[in-house]
C-alpha cells in the first residue's frame, strides 16, 4: 500500500481524494498497488472540505510521518511551498505537486534537491491536459520547433465572450471570477503572469531554458476593446492569449501576448475556458492537445497520473533532460522576436496625418500590410488601425514611442501581435 499526504485540501485536494476513494480500484489496477491518502492538511480546520480523511492544519505532520510515502502539494503560494517541499524531499518523499507559480521561480533548484526522489507536476500546466507527460516523454525523440498555447482559461472565456457576444470587459471579468476559472488575484490571469508560469515549465522541458517570468515578454489582455475584435473579424483573426515559445537559430523566444492568429487555424477554434497547445516536433510535425485547463476533478486527475506514474516506478529526470545535458538553446532577447503587429492610434483628422504616420513607420523599417481608417464621436479624430509585415520587437517599440510624440497622435497607442 502506498500512503498520500495532502498538502491543501482546497477544491482539487478534495478531488484527489474524492477520485481517489471512488476508483480506487482501476487506479490500484494501473498504478500497481493500493493507494490511500493518509492525512490532509488545511489552514482552516472548521471549513467543510467534503472529503473523508484526516485533516490537520500542521504541514509537519505530513512531513514527518515515515508512513507517508507521497506528498502532494496543492497550497499555492511560492516560498511556504518552496520550503515545505524541499523538506518533503530531503525526508525521502516523493513529490506531486500542481504549483505552477513555485516551479516559475524554483524547478532548477527543486531539480537539484531532488535528485533521484521523484518530484512530478503534470497539474501544473493546463490542467488537465497530459502536456507535461506528452512533452516529457511522448515527444521525446524529436526537437522541438514550436509550442503555441492557450494555458489560461480565464482569458480565453472573457476573450470568447468578447468576441462572439460583444461583451464588455469588466462585466465578464466578473462573471469569469464567479464561477470560480480566476486566480485570487485576477491580474494574474489578465495580466499574462499564470499563463507565463506555464509556458516557462514547458521551455524547460522543450528546450532545457532556465529562466523566470521577470526574464521574458509578458503582455496581458487588459487593454483590448470592442474596436481590436471589429478589426479581428474583418480582417479573418481570432484573438487569444497565447503563451508561445520558438525555437529561432539557436535561441529560442518565449512570450506570452494577447495574439491575432488566423480564424481558420486549430487553435482559434478553442473556446471558453478551454485550453489547448500545439507542439510542432521536427520529426512528428504538428501536434494538439486540448482540455480542461481548470477545475477540481480535471485536475485532479492529472495529479493522480503522476501518483501513479510514481507508484509504477517511471522516472527520469524532473525537467526532461539529464543534468548537464540540456539542449544548449539560449533565451533571445524580447528586442529580437520577429513577427507582425496591429496598430490601434488616434490621430487628428486632418490632410497629411496619414502621410506623417507611415513615414514614422517607415523611418523604422516598417512596412505597412493593411489599414483601415474609422469616425470616432469626435469628428475631429479618427481612428487608424494598421497591420504591418514582420519586423522586430525593438523597432516596433521605437515606432510606437516615436508615433507618441507626434502632435497628430492623441492619447495612448495600442499595439497587438500577430501570429501567422
Ligand atoms: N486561473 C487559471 C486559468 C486556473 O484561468 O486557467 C488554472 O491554472
Amino acid at each position: 500500500m502506498v500512503k498520500i499526504g495532502i498538502l491543501g485540501v482546497g477544491t482539487v485536494g478534495a478531488s484527489v481524494a474524492n477520485i481517489l476513494e471512488a476508483n480506487a480500484a482501476i487506479i490500484e489496477a494501473r498504478a500497481g498497488k493500493q493507494i490511500v491518502v493518509k492525512r490532509g492538511v488545511v489552514k482552516n480546520l472548521s471549513k467543510e472540505r467534503g472529503v473523508s480523511i484526516t485533516l490537520s492544519d500542521d504541514p509537519m505532520e505530513v512531513i514527518n510521518d515515515p508512513e507517508i510515502d507521497i506528498v502532494v502539494e496543492l497550497m499555492g503560494g511560492v516560498e511556504e511551498p518552496y520550503t515545505l517541499v524541499k523538506r518533503a524531499l530531503q525526508k525521502g518523499k516523493a513529490v506531486v505537486t500542481a504549483n505552477k507559480a513555485l516551479l516559475a521561480y524554483h524547478r532548477y533548484a527543486l531539480q537539484e534537491i531532488a535528485g533521484d526522489i521523484p518530484l512530478m507536476y503534470e497539474a501544473s500546466t493546463a490542467g488537465g491536459i497530459p502536456i507535461i507527460g506528452a512533452l516529457r516523454t511522448g515527444l521525446s525523440a524529436n526537437h522541438i520547433e514550436s509550442i503555441q498555447g492557450i494555458m489560461n482559461g480565464t482569458c480565453n472565456y472573457m476573450l470568447t465572450k468578447m468576441i462572439n457576444e460583444g461583451a464588455q470587459y469588466d462585466a465578464i471579468l466578473k462573471e469569469a471570477q464567479e464561477l470560480g476559472y480566476a486566480e485570487a488575484d485576477p491580474t494574474f490571469d489578465v495580466g499574462g503572469f499564470d499563463a507565463s508560469h506555464k509556458l516557462l515549465i514547458l521551455a524547460s522541458i522543450a528546450y532545457g531554458i532556465d529562466a523566470k517570468p521577470e526574464d521574458i515578454l509578458i503582455e496581458g489582455i487588459e487593454n483590448i476593446t470592442q474596436t481590436d475584435v471589429a478589426f479581428a473579424k474583418e480582417f479573418g483573426y481570432e484573438i487569444k492569449l497565447l503563451g508561445i515559445a520558438k525555437k529561432v537559430g539557436e535561441g529560442v523566444e518565449l512570450r506570452v501576448h494577447a495574439t491575432m492568429i488566423p480564424q481558420e487555424s486549430m487553435i482559434a477554434k478553442v473556446d471558453g475556458v478551454m485550453n489547448a497547445v500545439t507542439v510542432v516536433g521536427d520529426r512528428v510535425g504538428e501536434t494538439m492537445y486540448y482540455g480542461p485547463g481548470a477545475g477540481g476533478d480535471a485536475t485532479a486527475s492529472a495529479v493522480i497520473s503522476d501518483i501513479v506514474d510514481i507508484v509504477r516506478g517511471n522516472q527520469g529526470p524532473m525537467l526532461g533532460y539529464k543534468k548537464g545535458l540540456e539542449s544548449g538553446l539560449k533565451l533571445l532577447s524580447r528586442d529580437e522576436i520577429v513577427t507582425q503587429y496591429y496598430l490601434r492610434l488616434e490621430v487628428a483628422d486632418e490632410s497629411g496625418v496619414l502621410a506623417n504616420i507611415t513615414s514614422t513607420l517607415g523611418e523604422f523599417g516598417i512596412s505597412i500590410e493593411s489599414m483601415l481608417q474609422k469616425p470616432t464621436s469626435d469628428e475631429a479624430v479618427a481612428k487608424l488601425l494598421f497591420t504591418t509585415h514582420r519586423c522586430k520587437e525593438s523597432e516596433m517599440q521605437e515606432a510606437i514611442t516615436a508615433l507618441g510624440k507626434l502632435d497628430v497622435v492623441r492619447g495612448e497607442i495600442a499595439m497587438m501581435r500577430i501570429e501567422k
